[in-house]
Protein backbone atom coordinates (compact mmCIF):
# COMPACT_ATOMS: atom_id res chain seq x y z
CA UNK A 1 0.00 0.00 0.00
CA UNK A 2 0.93 2.96 -0.94
CA UNK A 3 0.87 5.58 2.23
CA UNK A 4 -0.30 4.84 6.14
CA UNK A 5 -3.65 6.80 7.23
CA UNK A 6 -4.04 7.31 10.70
CA UNK A 7 -7.80 7.62 12.29
CA UNK A 8 -9.23 7.87 15.54
CA UNK A 9 -10.94 10.43 18.20
CA UNK A 10 -9.59 13.95 18.85
CA UNK A 11 -7.15 13.31 20.89
CA UNK A 12 -5.67 10.14 20.29
CA UNK A 13 -2.49 11.04 19.25
CA UNK A 14 -3.07 11.50 15.10
CA UNK A 15 -0.46 14.26 14.66
CA UNK A 16 1.97 13.44 17.03
CA UNK A 17 2.35 9.74 15.81
CA UNK A 18 1.77 10.70 12.54
CA UNK A 19 4.87 13.43 12.55
CA UNK A 20 6.98 11.21 13.78
CA UNK A 21 6.38 8.11 11.50
CA UNK A 22 6.44 10.40 8.74
CA UNK A 23 9.94 11.26 9.66
CA UNK A 24 11.11 7.69 10.82
CA UNK A 25 9.97 6.50 7.55
CA UNK A 26 11.24 9.08 5.36
CA UNK A 27 7.49 10.15 4.20
CA UNK A 28 5.80 12.98 3.58
CA UNK A 29 3.13 14.04 6.32
CA UNK A 30 -0.19 15.38 5.76
CA UNK A 31 -2.90 16.59 7.85
CA UNK A 32 -5.92 16.62 6.47
CA UNK A 33 -7.83 19.49 8.76
CA UNK A 34 -4.34 21.75 7.82
CA UNK A 35 -4.97 21.15 4.01
CA UNK A 36 -8.90 22.39 4.62
CA UNK A 37 -7.39 25.14 6.67
CA UNK A 38 -4.83 26.30 4.32
CA UNK A 39 -7.29 25.85 1.34
CA UNK A 40 -9.81 27.50 3.00
CA UNK A 41 -7.91 30.10 4.31
CA UNK A 42 -9.69 30.37 7.44
CA UNK A 43 -9.96 28.01 10.51
CA UNK A 44 -11.85 24.98 11.49
CA UNK A 45 -14.08 27.03 14.18
CA UNK A 46 -14.58 29.94 11.40
CA UNK A 47 -15.45 26.92 9.42
CA UNK A 48 -18.08 25.54 11.39
CA UNK A 49 -19.72 28.79 12.67
CA UNK A 50 -20.10 29.97 8.80
CA UNK A 51 -20.83 27.31 6.69
CA UNK A 52 -22.03 24.66 9.66
CA UNK A 53 -20.59 21.14 10.07
CA UNK A 54 -22.21 19.59 6.90
CA UNK A 55 -19.98 21.95 4.74
CA UNK A 56 -16.86 20.73 6.50
CA UNK A 57 -18.16 17.33 5.90
CA UNK A 58 -18.30 18.10 2.13
CA UNK A 59 -14.94 19.30 2.29
CA UNK A 60 -13.22 16.42 3.71
CA UNK A 61 -14.84 14.44 1.55
CA UNK A 62 -13.94 16.46 -1.64
CA UNK A 63 -10.58 16.41 0.02
CA UNK A 64 -10.24 12.56 0.19
CA UNK A 65 -11.02 12.22 -3.01
CA UNK A 66 -8.21 14.24 -4.74
CA UNK A 67 -6.22 12.70 -2.43
CA UNK A 68 -6.33 9.32 -4.47
CA UNK A 69 -4.67 11.17 -7.40
CA UNK A 70 -1.89 13.58 -5.72
CA UNK A 71 -1.01 11.62 -2.24
CA UNK A 72 1.29 8.56 -2.33
CA UNK A 73 4.60 7.93 0.16
CA UNK A 74 2.71 9.85 2.46
CA UNK A 75 1.47 9.50 6.59
CA UNK A 76 -2.02 11.01 6.43
CA UNK A 77 -3.72 12.19 9.56
CA UNK A 78 -7.29 12.33 9.30
CA UNK A 79 -9.73 14.57 11.32
CA UNK A 80 -11.74 12.74 13.88
CA UNK A 81 -14.72 12.57 12.26
CA UNK A 82 -13.47 12.07 8.60
CA UNK A 83 -14.55 8.44 9.06
CA UNK A 84 -18.19 8.79 9.77
CA UNK A 85 -19.46 8.84 6.48
CA UNK A 86 -19.79 5.42 4.51
CA UNK A 87 -18.13 6.95 1.41
CA UNK A 88 -15.40 8.42 3.49
CA UNK A 89 -14.28 4.89 4.93
CA UNK A 90 -14.34 3.53 1.46
CA UNK A 91 -11.90 6.36 0.29
CA UNK A 92 -9.90 6.17 3.08
CA UNK A 93 -9.62 1.97 2.74
CA UNK A 94 -8.09 2.45 -0.37
CA UNK A 95 -5.70 5.51 0.19
CA UNK A 96 -3.71 3.42 1.94
CA UNK A 97 -3.21 1.12 5.14
CA UNK A 98 -5.59 2.38 7.87
CA UNK A 99 -4.35 2.16 11.05
CA UNK A 100 -6.69 3.22 14.05
CA UNK A 101 -5.06 4.94 17.25
CA UNK A 102 -7.61 3.90 20.29
CA UNK A 103 -7.71 5.86 23.66
CA UNK A 104 -9.42 4.88 26.75
CA UNK A 105 -12.29 7.91 27.45
CA UNK A 106 -10.22 9.47 30.10
CA UNK A 107 -7.34 9.16 28.03
CA UNK A 108 -8.92 11.34 25.66
CA UNK A 109 -10.68 13.98 28.31
CA UNK A 110 -7.09 14.28 29.75
CA UNK A 111 -6.13 15.64 26.13
CA UNK A 112 -8.77 17.56 24.93
CA UNK A 113 -9.07 20.11 27.93
CA UNK A 114 -9.43 23.83 27.77
CA UNK A 115 -9.19 23.49 23.53
CA UNK A 116 -11.28 26.28 21.56
CA UNK A 117 -10.16 24.59 17.77
CA UNK A 118 -12.50 21.35 18.48
CA UNK A 119 -16.09 23.25 17.11
CA UNK A 120 -17.35 19.27 18.16
CA UNK A 121 -16.36 19.55 21.57
CA UNK A 122 -18.23 23.09 22.63
CA UNK A 123 -20.68 22.99 25.25
CA UNK A 124 -20.96 22.48 29.20
CA UNK A 125 -20.51 18.82 29.90
CA UNK A 126 -17.40 17.98 27.91
CA UNK A 127 -17.30 14.37 29.39
CA UNK A 128 -20.52 13.76 28.24
CA UNK A 129 -20.07 15.03 25.03
CA UNK A 130 -16.67 13.00 24.48
CA UNK A 131 -18.35 9.68 25.86
CA UNK A 132 -21.70 10.17 23.00
CA UNK A 133 -19.31 10.82 20.52
CA UNK A 134 -17.01 8.32 21.35
CA UNK A 135 -19.69 5.29 21.66
CA UNK A 136 -21.44 6.68 18.22
CA UNK A 137 -18.08 6.31 16.06
CA UNK A 138 -16.11 3.39 17.75
CA UNK A 139 -17.47 0.23 15.72
CA UNK A 140 -17.18 3.44 12.54
CA UNK A 141 -13.43 3.55 13.39
CA UNK A 142 -13.15 -0.15 13.27
CA UNK A 143 -14.70 -0.29 9.79
CA UNK A 144 -12.58 1.67 8.52
CA UNK A 145 -9.43 0.45 10.07
CA UNK A 146 -7.16 -2.45 8.70
CA UNK A 147 -5.20 -2.31 11.93
CA UNK A 148 -5.75 -0.96 15.36
CA UNK A 149 -3.30 0.23 18.17
CA UNK A 150 -4.39 1.04 21.64
CA UNK A 151 -2.52 3.97 22.58
CA UNK A 152 -3.32 4.15 26.22
CA UNK A 153 -0.24 3.48 28.81
CA UNK A 154 1.87 3.42 26.20
CA UNK A 155 5.29 5.97 25.23
CA UNK A 156 4.92 7.15 21.45
CA UNK A 157 8.22 5.01 21.05
CA UNK A 158 6.07 1.97 21.61
CA UNK A 159 3.32 3.02 19.81
CA UNK A 160 5.36 3.52 16.87
CA UNK A 161 6.79 0.00 17.18
CA UNK A 162 3.49 -1.55 16.96
CA UNK A 163 2.11 0.77 14.23
CA UNK A 164 5.85 -0.77 12.40
CA UNK A 165 5.11 -4.32 12.90
CA UNK A 166 1.22 -4.60 12.28
CA UNK A 167 1.61 -2.89 8.82
CA UNK A 168 4.39 -5.11 7.69
CA UNK A 169 1.80 -7.10 6.08
CA UNK A 170 0.46 -4.91 3.77
CA UNK A 171 3.57 -3.74 2.35
CA UNK A 172 4.88 -1.13 4.33
C1 LIG B 1 -13.37 16.69 14.30
C2 LIG B 1 -12.03 16.53 14.59
C3 LIG B 1 -11.02 17.55 14.31
C4 LIG B 1 -11.46 18.42 13.12
C5 LIG B 1 -12.83 18.98 13.37
C6 LIG B 1 -13.89 17.90 13.58
C7 LIG B 1 -14.32 15.61 14.67
O1 LIG B 1 -9.77 16.95 14.00
O2 LIG B 1 -11.45 17.70 11.93
O3 LIG B 1 -12.76 19.83 14.49
O4 LIG B 1 -15.49 15.65 14.22
O5 LIG B 1 -13.91 14.69 15.41
P1 LIG B 1 -8.81 16.24 15.12
O6 LIG B 1 -9.29 14.83 15.27
O7 LIG B 1 -7.46 16.29 14.48
O8 LIG B 1 -8.91 17.03 16.36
Amino acid sequence: MKNYILIGFMGAGKTTVGKLLAKEKGMDFVDTDERIVSEQNRDIPDIFTEDGEAHFRDLETDLLRRMQEDTEHAVVSVGGGMPVRPENRELLRSLGCVVYLSAEKQTILGRVQNDGSRPMLNGNDLETRVGQLMRERESLYRQAAHVTVRTDGRSLHQVLRIIDQETRRFGL
